[in-house]
């Protein structure tokens, strides 16, 4: 089964860039940019990656992404990523970058985003791998410097397909951020946002990202299975669902393989994805490992999962349509 989901050609929605910052290339960066970390080798780094909750990982993300700072530092990230993906099979991804956890810190948001689209670009060149970039704002901070960060994404429209929501949930329901999000749609953006997974309020939260803000895919949204009037408005409007199953084993008491198989059972469009894998140690192929080992999965269940993950990415239809094929070739072999 594990070379059956190597070769399967994958397709990543949930991937925040700053959490595939491997340790190795903290190590290179810091020592670019003179920066001094604590640590003294690469296991050192890893071993302080402790955490059992949404807060005591985001602890860990934020400290770790201090040695970004320049235009290359965000190329070489990106870079990194799009070649790991490329080698599991991963044919498109749709990747979260967070410029707030930069901008805050003194990076200007046109050296995070010139540095990640050059990468883009350049993979899709080179490897063959397409991406398109999801500007996420960090829920933690005030609606209106998301508001103020929306509006310095303008002069990239083009480079943005969409917005997202991330970071610390708890106190920072959806609707904070109504506002936002109109006017994000307004500009042309495609919507989604983070509903985590066993949250305080966590189908309120998914019910207002439905009907409050018009998601049109959500992140995690797991705990949807709770209330049948939820499952049945995400079916309703065919929304996706970004599922994350390693790193919900680190960051909840659980995988969640059960409600994902329940999903894949009432017929959602869910997905299988990374969120972090440089902190949780999985990337995609692992994830589908590691999901199709709990469940004891058919080829058929792989396919559907990838099948779900194309069809509800934000492509053109002809180019979904392509990747479908190439999807539909491989299980047919
Ligand atoms: N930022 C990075 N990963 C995240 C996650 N899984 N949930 C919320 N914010 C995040
Ligand atoms: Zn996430």
């Amino acid at each position: 089964m594990t070379d059956f989901i190597a070769g399967l050609p994958k397709c990543e929605l949930h991937l925040h860039i700053e959490g595939t910052l491997e340790p190795e290339l903290k190590f290179e960066l810091a020592e670019r940019n003179g920066i001094e970390l604590p640590y003294a080798s690469v296991e050192e780094i890893r071993a302080a990656y402790s955490f059992d909750d949404l807060p005591s990982f985001l602890k860990i993300y934020y400290e770790g992404m201090d040695v970004l700072r320049t235009e290359p530092d965000f190329y070489d990230l990106a870079m990194a990523y799009l070649r790991k993906a490329a080698s599991q099979n991963v044919r498109y991804a749709e990747i979260f970058f967070d410029p707030q956890a930069h901008t805050s810190r003194g990076v200007p948001f046109d050296i995070v985003i010139r540095g990640l689209r050059r990468a883009l670009i350049d993979a899709e060149n080179r490897l063959g791998i397409k991406a398109q970039l999801i500007m996420c704002f960090l829920r933690d901070f005030q609606a209106e410097y998301a508001m103020a960060t929306l509006l310095s994404s303008l002069p990239y429209r083009e480079w943005i397909v969409g917005v997202g929501l991330d970071s610390d949930e708890k106190g920072n329901p959806p609707v904070k951020f109504k506002a936002v999000y109109e006017r994000a749609r307004q500009e042309g953006y495609l919507l989604t946002m983070h509903c985590d997974v066993d949250q305080e309020n966590s189908t309120e939260h998914i019910r207002q990202a439905i009907e409050e803000i018009g998601v049109d895919r959500i992140d995690h949204g797991v705990n949807s299975l709770e209330d049948p009037a939820l499952v049945e408005a995400i079916r309703a409007r065919g929304l996706g669902l970004t599922v994350c199953p390693i790193s919900n084993g680190y960051v909840t008491d659980s995988m969640k393989a059960d409600a994902i198989r329940r999903m894949l059972d009432l017929g959602l469009r869910v997905t299988v994805n990374s969120d972090d894998p440089a902190y949780f140690a999985g990337y995609v192929q692992e994830n589908l490992v590691a999901l199709a080992d709990a469940l004891s999965l058919s080829r058929e269940d792989l396919v559907q999962l990838e099948r779900n993950a194309f069809e509800i990415t934000w492509l053109p239809r002809h180019v979904k349509d392509a990747y479908l094929a190439e999807l539909d070739a491989y299980a047919a072999r």
